[in-house]
């Protein structure tokens, strides 16, 4: 039976849901904010609903009746929550409620765990601003999941790479690493199979509240770095202190380095069965380099 799905923030990952979900046969609707989306996602065969989630007012018309929506737009750049998670969920119409929303969030909620394994079972932590929102955002969902006896799930998902998502320009602008022994853990997750994820959790019908996801072979962020420009044939960016880095990086990148932790995925793999194209960095790089 064909059912209906939409996809709020029909970008990257949307897009690769989508394609997950037409070849399955559903109807996939996204949500389009200007035209330009509206025809991008047309030429997907994505049916475009428009709304804009800084603008309430044009989500008033949401008819509802997918039977899954997944949350993939991120929050503002700035405040505290997520207005954006907040404006659409309460806009729904109560009679025609989706059976589950899929929401994708960040493995920076739990803050620095000092190179940990961390299990969904660790309480979350933010120190940035950009991961409170998302915790806020998380807590919304799973109040409003509860009140309306909607299935939430949460998936805490840390750093994507794929075609057109690798740090290929900072590399050639030689901009420094950590030297290895200094450099936190970073996790990763190819851009496909963070679909394949979202997917997997739509799809699983016991599939519900937080899951972290990567691929399950987190490296340190400087070995990532290395590996990237060794695989495009770059020179391996200088290593530093991360005294010295503190000094040079600028705060956005100074934040990735402050926070070590590995993702346990346990759970995904047992709940979500998901089919990992990507199950280590080797062989995603591998694809990235010929697609
Ligand atoms: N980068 C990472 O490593 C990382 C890590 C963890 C989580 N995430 C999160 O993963 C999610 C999916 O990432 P992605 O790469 O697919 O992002 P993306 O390509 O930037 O797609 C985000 C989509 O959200 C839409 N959107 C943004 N603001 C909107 C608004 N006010 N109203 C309606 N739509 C709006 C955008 O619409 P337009 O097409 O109109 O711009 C865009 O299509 C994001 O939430 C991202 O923050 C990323």
């Amino acid at each position: 039976m064909t059912r209906t799905v939409l996809i709020v923030g029909c970008g990257d990952i949307g897009s690769r849901v989508a394609r997950l979900e037409l070849a399955a046969g559903q109807r996939v609707l996204g949500m389009a904010r200007s035209p330009e989306t509206a025809a991008r996602l047309a030429a997907q065969g994505i049916g475009a609903i428009a709304g804009d989630l800084d603008k309430p007012d044009s989500l008033a018309g949401l008819k509802g009746g997918w039977i899954t929506l997944y949350h993939l737009a991120p929050p503002p750049t700035s405040g505290t929550g997520d207005p954006r998670l907040a404006a659409l969920l309460e806009s729904l119409p109560e009679g025609s409620l989706p059976k589950k929303v899929v929401y994708i969030s960040t493995s920076g909620v739990y803050g620095d765990c000092g190179g940990d394994w961390v299990s969904e079972n660790r309480a979350p932590n933010p120190r940035t601003e950009r991961s409170r929102r998302r915790w806020a955002a998380e807590q919304y969902l799973g109040t409003w999941g509860l009140r309306h006896g909607i299935t939430a799930v949460i998936l805490r998902v840390p750093g994507i790479y794929g075609p057109g998502r690798l740090p290929l320009e900072r590399i050639r602008a030689g901009v420094p690493v950590v030297r290895e022994e200094e450099s936190p853990y970073s996790n990763r997750i190819h851009a496909d199979d963070l679909a394949n994820v979202c997917f997997a959790a739509a799809e699983r019908p016991a599939a519900e509240g937080v899951y972290n996801v990567s691929d399950g072979h987190p490296t340190t962020m400087t070995d990532y770095f290395y590996r990237v420009a060794d695989r495009f044939g770059l020179p391996r960016p200088p290593a530093i202190s991360l005294e010295e880095a503190r000094r040079v990086l600028t705060p956005a990148m100074l934040s990735f380095l402050e926070e070590s932790k590995r993702l346990d995925t346990g759970r995904m793999t047992r709940e979500l069965q998901p089919k990992l194209l990507y199950p280590d960095l080797e062989s995603g790089l591998a694809a990235c380099v010929n697609a």
